[in-house]
């Protein structure tokens, strides 16, 4: 699959002042009240399907915000040929390679459990809410493996609240699309099908925790995680879970793949933490894609001042 290059218009450089008073306005928790101000997207009244009205939309002039920390954006390329996606098979280009198989279109979401209006929805309707349109933002942010990526996508907590969550909710898990027809990896058992995280409910009700569509102002490319991907970007990569196809409020701490798999080596909570290293290697620094050394790893990936405050008083190296 190839991509053109994007150009980074203008008017997507957030300038520095702005990117400060949005630095203190996330701080603030106050993202998810950005909707006042905000453009509503350009939904054709027409469009069968999601993708059609989503793609016209992110053309609009949507509103941005930087946490790149100074970094330069990875290219559309290196995100794009470069990836984890084990549903295609565990190298870094077998996403690329395979990514076709996916089919995204039409696409239904199951929002379920300690919720007061659960259901399953055509993707076209979760996007064309008023209360996720309002919302739709850019975030450059560091990925917590080796990227910078310009998403475009909504606070999963805008999404939650249409949902109305119980008292009881205290979590939330996310799976992925199980079709191990099109999808070759998931007829190997590399980790537990379908593909499954989960966040504490603060976690997921923080600003910065994001549902992605797009990024470079394109609907998601499939090897990203088409057509919706969860992104947290002071954890690391495996929590961004893709393609998801349910979402579910409970009241037990759930099991993520990954700590079903190996759970000596990965733990629920995930956080950059430089302090504390893998059981097989160290955690206080990385390597960028499109650089040669490595990199000191930033507490949080760098994100400690928005969400420091959700871990007071827990021990990381014990809840890691
Ligand atoms: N989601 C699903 N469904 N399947 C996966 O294999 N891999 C995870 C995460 N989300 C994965 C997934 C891992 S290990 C990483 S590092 C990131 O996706 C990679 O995201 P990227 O390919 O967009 O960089």
């Amino acid at each position: 699959m190839r991509y053109r290059y994007p150009r980074i218009p203008e008017s997507e450089v957030t300038p520095r002042a702005l990117f400060e008073s949005r630095r203190r306005f996330l701080r603030h928790g106050a993202a998810l009240g950005m909707a006042a101000a905000l453009p509503g997207l350009a939904w054709s009244p027409s469009a069968s399907a999601w993708r059609d009205g989503l793609q016209a939309s992110l053309a609009a002039d949507l509103p941005s915000v930087s946490l790149a920390n100074g970094e330069p954006l990875t290219s559309l390329r290196d995100i794009t040929t470069y990836n984890n996606f084990y549903e295609f098979g565990t190298g870094k280009r077998d996403p690329e390679t395979f990514a076709h198989r996916l089919v995204t279109d039409p696409w239904s979401l199951t929002i379920e459990g300690e919720v007061d209006k659960a259901g399953t929805f055509a993707l076209e309707d979760v996007l064309k809410h008023q209360d996720l349109e309002e919302r739709i933002y850019r975030l450059r942010c560091v990925e917590a493996w080796s990227k910078v990526v310009p998403w475009i996508g909504f606070p999963l907590a805008a999404l939650l609240k249409r949902h109305e969550p119980t008292s009881r909710a205290r979590y939330v898990v996310f799976e992925s699309i199980h079709d191990p027809d099109n999808l070759r990896g998931q007829r190997r058992s590399i980790i537990e099908w379908p593909y499954r995280e989960a966040l504490r409910i603060d976690e997921a009700m923080h600003p910065l925790t994001l549902l992605a569509v797009g990024l470079y102002g394109e609907v998601l490319p499939n090897q990203s995680g088409a057509p919706i991907r969860l992104v947290v970007p002071w954890k690391y990569g495996f929590k961004s879970i893709k393609s998801i196809v349910r979402i579910a409020l409970v009241e037990e701490r759930p099991t993520p793949s990954w700590v079903a798999q190996n759970p000596a080596e990965y733990g629920f909570y995930a956080n950059v933490n430089p302090q504390v290293d893998h059981p097989r290697w160290s955690q206080a620094r990385e390597r960028r894609i499109g650089e040669s050394g490595r990199r000191q790893t930033l507490m949080f990936n760098g994100y400690g001042e928005q969400v420091a405050s959700l871990y007071a008083g827990m021990d990381l190296s014990e809840h890691y």
